[in-house]
């Protein structure tokens, strides 16, 4: 337990060396973990038409908290059979499903809140102390890796602010598995014993200080184990993909890294009471922000990532447009280069516009906070195109934990609801 709070509290990454966290996630028992790396891996890459694994398990309603429960799930959404009869539903569809199922239980939450009172620290007598030790243990954490997101914490009431500390950390640990010091060595079955022990955390199993305070959490608000789920999955697709058929397979890409924080952290946030906008739409807007920055950051970011060998730009699009791969890492700004780009701002800008729409239903006091961080990104496309769409050569290499974390933590601070900002 102290290994792993020594890698994570240590104010710089030289002290990450040597006994690593990664060490403490390869002891947790990992019974299931061959079974379904091969299971889950395996049916990425050869099995091509199946698109994405998530899909089911997104759908196994009462499973979440059963790993062995993964092969039964139940259709929510409407879904297409595709011409060979499997089931196929598109991105949207199945991160939908998660978004209804978050809003449900927030809904839940609420029924139940008007005849009951805040639940009360439940806790056997001499762990009150302990527990709050490890929230102050996030929130320092926090403050060392995200100063100006630890900050905005602050405002909000000390239940929420170290709810938020504790998923920021979970967020943090989990990044560092494929981009921290040993992100090389980080293997499939490494991940899925994270999820495992992500599991624990949600059944009140802790495995260390730090999961111990997501673990009151997860009690605490209502929370879904499935956006959890689905950022260690984002990970295990940087693990081997690096190129996107199509828009639809690059939709769930940013859900997974970008899109899962928002509906984490909504929950926790919780929504002004004066709002008249739906559970239901609020988490669309969350997420339809997190899903714009994401994509307006692959534009941005083209060049760069391009030197690292990937290619986040739909396939199909590129091809359409008389780009290869081999254009891209050329990095020559050309008409056809011009005219795809203009497609591609032009929907990341209708993402940011869904973004919107959520926003307005906002009472005025939690718009301005939402406003300024979606109009700073949107910002950013406007200089691409001032740029004469070359994305190609100027911009500095930045690690790619910044631009996961830093993203959607930014956005995440915005949501703050009104009555706790003081104006
Ligand atoms: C990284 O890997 C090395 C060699 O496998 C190991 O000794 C070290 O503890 C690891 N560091 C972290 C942060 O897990
Ligand atoms: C939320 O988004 C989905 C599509 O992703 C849409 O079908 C649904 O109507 C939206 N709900 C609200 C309340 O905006
Ligand atoms: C890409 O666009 C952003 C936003 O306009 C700009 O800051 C950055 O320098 C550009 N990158 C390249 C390589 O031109």
């Amino acid at each position: 337990m102290s290994v792993a709070l020594m890698w994570v509290v240590s104010p710089t990454s030289e002290v990450s060396n040597g006994t690593g966290f990664l060490d403490s996630v390869r002891v947790l028992d990992s019974f299931n973990s061959v079974a379904r790396c091969r299971n889950l891996i395996g049916s990425g890459r050869p099995k091509r038409g199946r698109k994405n694994r998530l899909n089911y398990r997104s759908m196994n309603e009462g499973g979440y908290f059963s790993s062995k429960n993964r092969g039964s799930f139940s259709v929510i959404s409407s879904i297409v059979a595709s011409p060979t009869g499997e089931i196929a539903l598109t991105s949207e569809q199945k991160v939908y499903d998660v978004v209804l199922k978050q809003a449900a239980l927030v809904k839940r939450q609420l029924k139940s809140r008007e005849n009951m009172e805040v639940k009360p620290d439940i806790a056997l007598p001499g762990t009150l102390p302990l527990l709050s030790e490890a929230y102050d243990r996030c929130g320092e954490v926090c403050a060392e890796y995200a100063k100006t997101f630890y900050l905005g914490t602050l405002l909000m009431t000390p239940e929420r602010r170290r709810a938020i500390w504790a998923i920021y950390v979970w967020c943090r640990r989990t990044d560092e598995l494929v981009d921290g010091p040993n992100a090389s060595h980080i293997t499939p079955a490494a991940l899925d014993r994270w999820e495992t022990r992500l599991e624990d955390i949600f059944r009140g199993r802790p495995f260390d200080m730090l999961d111990a305070a997501l673990s009151d959490t997860v009690t605490k608000f209502p929370v879904d184990i499935q956006p959890f789920r689905d950022m260690i999955e984002g990970m295990r697709m940087d693990l081997w993909k690096s190129r996107y058929k199509n828009f639809d397979e690059l939709y769930l890409y940013c859900y997974y890294v970008a899109g899962t924080v928002g509906l984490m952290s909504v929950p926790i946030m919780g929504i002004a009471p004066e709002s008249k906008a739906t559970t239901e739409s609020v988490y669309n807007a969350s997420l339809a922000l997190g899903l714009a920055n994401q994509l307006t950051n692959i534009l941005r970011d083209v060049g760069e990532d391009a030197r690292r060998g990937r290619i986040y730009l739909p396939q199909d699009e590129l091809a359409q447009a008389g780009l290869s791969d081999d254009d891209i890492f050329a990095g020559k700004v050309t008409d056809k280069w011009r005219n795809f780009m203009k497609k591609q701002i032009k929907r990341a800008r209708k993402f940011f516009d869904d973004a919107e729409k959520g926003v307005t239903e906002l009472s005025s006091a939690s718009r301005w906070p939402v406003w300024a961080s979606l109009l700073l990104y949107r910002q950013i496309l406007d200089e691409i195109e001032a740029n004469d769409y070359n994305n190609f050569t100027r911009r500095a290499y930045v690690s790619k934990p910044k631009k996961i974390l830093a993203l959607p933590m930014a956005y995440v601070k915005s949501l703050v609801p009104p009555s706790l900002v003081k104006a």
